[in-house]
């Protein structure tokens, strides 16, 4: 069970001031290379909601997060913005999407809740459904300020995903230090 950090204002205030500087742009390049723009696309964990105003400007964007105090922030923000309350375990949710995209979320999940979501996940998507998802790389998993954090490796991942998504790219990359994160992008089977 995750901790209540993302859940109190004082929290979500702390991560909105030391996220301010930090965006999915070079994420969301990759990602407009294989789905067409004005797709229908879910964000999983929209947070601030930085990567989902980047997001809005290529696709019909839905954000989400499981934090109401995350949500309150985002539909007071942007009001005209369509966003759910959802976790991304579950993902429950009526309409279906060409593409679901996770900027450092999914690594709040268990293994055995991963592979949960990853189901759910190929069920909302529609033929041909990309997802494309960031990681922190590494191995095990350590408690940081209460909340469960799970490392990944390439092949970990690339396992993990294996039954429903063909994996179209998997690469690591730099978000504060040289080689610290991962980023997938993968095709519906
Ligand atoms: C590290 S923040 C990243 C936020 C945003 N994507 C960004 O790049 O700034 C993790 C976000 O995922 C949300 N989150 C964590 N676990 C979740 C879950 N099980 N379901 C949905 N959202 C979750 C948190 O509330 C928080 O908004």
């Amino acid at each position: 069970m995750n901790g209540e950090y993302y859940k109190t204002k004082e929290s979500v205030k702390e991560y909105i001031e030391l996220a301010k500087d930090v965006n999915g742009a070079e994420l969301i390049e990759k990602l407009k290379q294989v789905l067409p723009l004005k797709s229908d696309l879910l964000e999983i964990g929209s947070g601030p909601g930085t990567d989902w105003a980047i997001l809005n400007e290529s696709y019909t964007v839905t954000g989400s997060d499981n934090s109401s105090e995350f949500l309150n922030h985002l539909i007071a923000k942007y009001p005209n913005g369509e966003f759910l309350n959802m976790d991304a375990i579950t993902i429950k949710c009526e309409k279906t999407f060409d593409g679901i995209y996770s900027n450092k979320v999914l690594h709040h999940l268990k293994d055995n809740e991963l592979i949960k979501s990853i189901k759910r996940q190929s069920e909302i998507l529609n033929i041909d459904g990309i997802i494309c998802h960031s990681f922190w790389k590494g191995k095990d998993f350590e408690i940081f300020k209460g909340l469960y954090v799970n490392y990944h490796d390439e092949e970990k991942i690339k396992d993990i995903f294996k039954d429903y998504f063909e994996i179209l790219s998997i690469k690591s990359y730099q978000e504060f230090e040289e080689g610290d994160s991962i980023l997938l992008i993968g095709k519906k089977k």
